[in-house]
């Protein structure tokens, strides 16, 4: 077992995503489904403390039961997997809302996992490929920033960064079952498509392109819109002045792209009190916590 000792207290900062497009390609035999995806860490945060102490202690915050939190479950797999132990006090603070499609869970658990590998000298693609066990969208938190996902939505290739880019996101007060699962599970033959779109819209940003609306689509608008809440958000966003508004991964979060922090705040402005949670934020480089884990290091 590696002991992991830290000189000083750092803080990470756990980013939510929005996907910048998600289609969902072909089902499975084991039930998970092919995905062609672009996942965009942006600028709403949970916050990870990890204050140096004798040794692991973290008490999950209020309304998270320990078992099912995905934060204590990175560092399970970080002992299991790689031998490693931190000593310190984990404290978490929730900032991204809890099953909203904004991925905060799996922030949380891929944004500590990638901070372990670098304190603990473990390379991060061994990290990303063992983050897939505790879900689909872990694997892109380890470094976050812009990236394809492809297969289950584990297979990551990075892309540049979109510069100038803002986002408004709703996230409606709804609640979901088993969402994730439920909406993979609403979709039939008939909404699957190729994946073409979004692999163009990929290709276009890696040329530094700016993102090109038509090609933005995500397979879950047609399912999420039979929420009254979602429909009222993504019909408040365009009535607000958004052009393209898209869902984030399953949703029920919605969200538009503009390209000035004044455009994103005037859309904000314009949108009724009543439809959910209102974010605006920007996007968030890879490997954002890396000056922080530096200064830890010493
Ligand atoms: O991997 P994650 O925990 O996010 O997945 C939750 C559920 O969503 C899975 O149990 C599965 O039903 C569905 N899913 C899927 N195909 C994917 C990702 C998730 O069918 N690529």
């Amino acid at each position: 077992m590696k002991s992991i000792e830290l000189a000083a207290p750092v803080r990470l900062r756990a980013p939510a995503k929005v996907n910048l497009g998600l289609e969902v390609v072909a089902r499975r035999p084991d039930g998970y489904h092919e995905v062609v995806t672009i996942l965009q860490s942006v600028s709403l945060f949970d916050t990870i403390d990890l204050l140096p102490a004798p040794a692991l202690r973290y008490t999950p915050p209020a309304g998270l039961e320990r078992e099912s939190d995905l934060l204590w479950r990175a560092v399970r797999l970080a002992e299991e997997r790689f031998g490693v132990r931190l000593r310190a006090q984990i404290r978490l603070e929730k900032h991204i809302p809890l099953a909203a499609g904004l991925g905060g869970g799996s922030s949380d658990a891929g944004t500590l996992l990638g901070a372990l590998a670098v304190l603990a000298g473990i390379p991060l693609d061994e990290v990303e490929r063992a983050a897939a066990a505790l879900g689909s969208d872990v694997p892109f938190f380890v470094r976050g920033g812009t990236a394809l996902a492809t297969g289950t939505g584990t297979d990551l290739a990075p892309l540049s960064t979109p510069p100038n880019v803002w986002f408004v996101v709703v996230a409606p007060d709804l609640v979901i079952p088993a969402k994730t699962a439920a909406l993979y599970g609403a979709l039939t033959p008939d909404h699957f498509t190729d994946g073409v779109a979004t692999r163009r819209l990929a290709a276009a940003l890696e040329r530094g392109d700016t993102l090109d609306p038509d090609l933005m689509h995500n397979t879950f608008t047609p399912v999420l819109r039979e929420w009254d809440a979602v429909s009222r958000a993504i019909d408040a966003l365009h009535a607000a002045g958004a052009q393209v508004v898209l869902p984030s991964g399953a949703g029920p979060s919605v969200f538009t792209v503009v390209p000035a922090q004044a455009v994103a705040n005037a859309i904000a402005d314009r949108l009724p009190a009543g439809i959910g949670r209102v974010y605006v934020c920007t996007t968030v480089a890879r490997d954002s916590n890396a000056s922080a884990l530096q200064a830890a290091v010493g």
